[in-house]
């Protein structure tokens, strides 16, 4: 039968799945409270697709840059992205909600995490007297005069840490696994590709733009 392969079991690392039906991460924008707590309208929104049918599900893109990226926060530090970054036990409370009711229909759940956006966020955040970042000096993408600066090494590594506790965090919460937001030019993209970064030293300088590399 044609597609016989879509509804055979599948592999990730040590994930298997029931079938290799994927849904593609797609932004839970407003689908959280103002300090990143899942709603129950996204928990609703997954378990429909498991019960659906599909063997894997991935998140849409959950920050774990707050406080660093801008673009990613609105005022009094408040989001309208989920939050599993960070310490706060209450956040995890409405993740455990979504990973159960999701493995009850024998899926699987990854947790897109992403760095930021960078000069792929609005450039609204400047209005509000913030300081836009990226990888390097580069424009916005939207409004190219609008500058972002670039991060410390410092901020940079902050990042790379708090990738590692969102990752325990889901691991904590019954996520399967992680999946990496680093395409279309967002703030990883922008921190592993060439024309973004363009940074001569330092810990995070681009390996690639080094002559032995070539
Ligand atoms: C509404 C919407 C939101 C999206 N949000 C994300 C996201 O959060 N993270 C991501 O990596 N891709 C995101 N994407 C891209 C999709 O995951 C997918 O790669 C893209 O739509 C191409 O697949 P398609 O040709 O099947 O639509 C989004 C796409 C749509 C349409």
């Amino acid at each position: 039968m044609a597609y016989d392969v879509l509804f055979q079991p599948g592999k990730i690392g040590t994930c298997t799945t029931k079938n290799r039906i994927i849904m593609a991460p797609m932004g839970n924008i407003n689908m959280a409270d103002p300090i990143g707590r899942p709603l129950p309208k996204m928990i609703e929104y997954f378990i429909e697709r498991a019960r659906g049918g599909t063997g894997l599900l991935i998140t849409g893109l959950i920050p774990v840059s707050f406080g660093i990226d801008p673009t990613v926060s609105e005022d009094n530090d408040t989001t309208y992205f989920p939050r599993i970054d960070g310490s706060s036990r209450t956040r995890l409370a409405g993740f455990r909600d979504l990973a159960a009711g999701v493995h009850a229909y024998d899926c699987r759940l990854f947790i897109q995490l992403t760095a930021g956006l960078g000069r792929v966020g609005s450039p609204e955040a400047m209005l509000k007297v913030k300081i836009l970042k990226s990888a390097s000096w580069n424009r916005n993408f939207y409004v190219p005069q609008v500058p972002h600066v670039p991060l410390s090494d410092r901020q940079i590594k902050k990042i790379v840490k708090a990738f590692g506790q969102a990752a325990i965090n889901a691991k904590v919460s019954g996520f399967d696994g992680v999946h990496l937001h680093g395409h279309e030019g967002y703030m990883m993209d922008q921190l592993t590709s060439l024309p973004w970064n363009r940074r001569k030293f330092g810990r995070y300088r681009n390996a690639s733009s080094l002559p032995w590399m070539w």
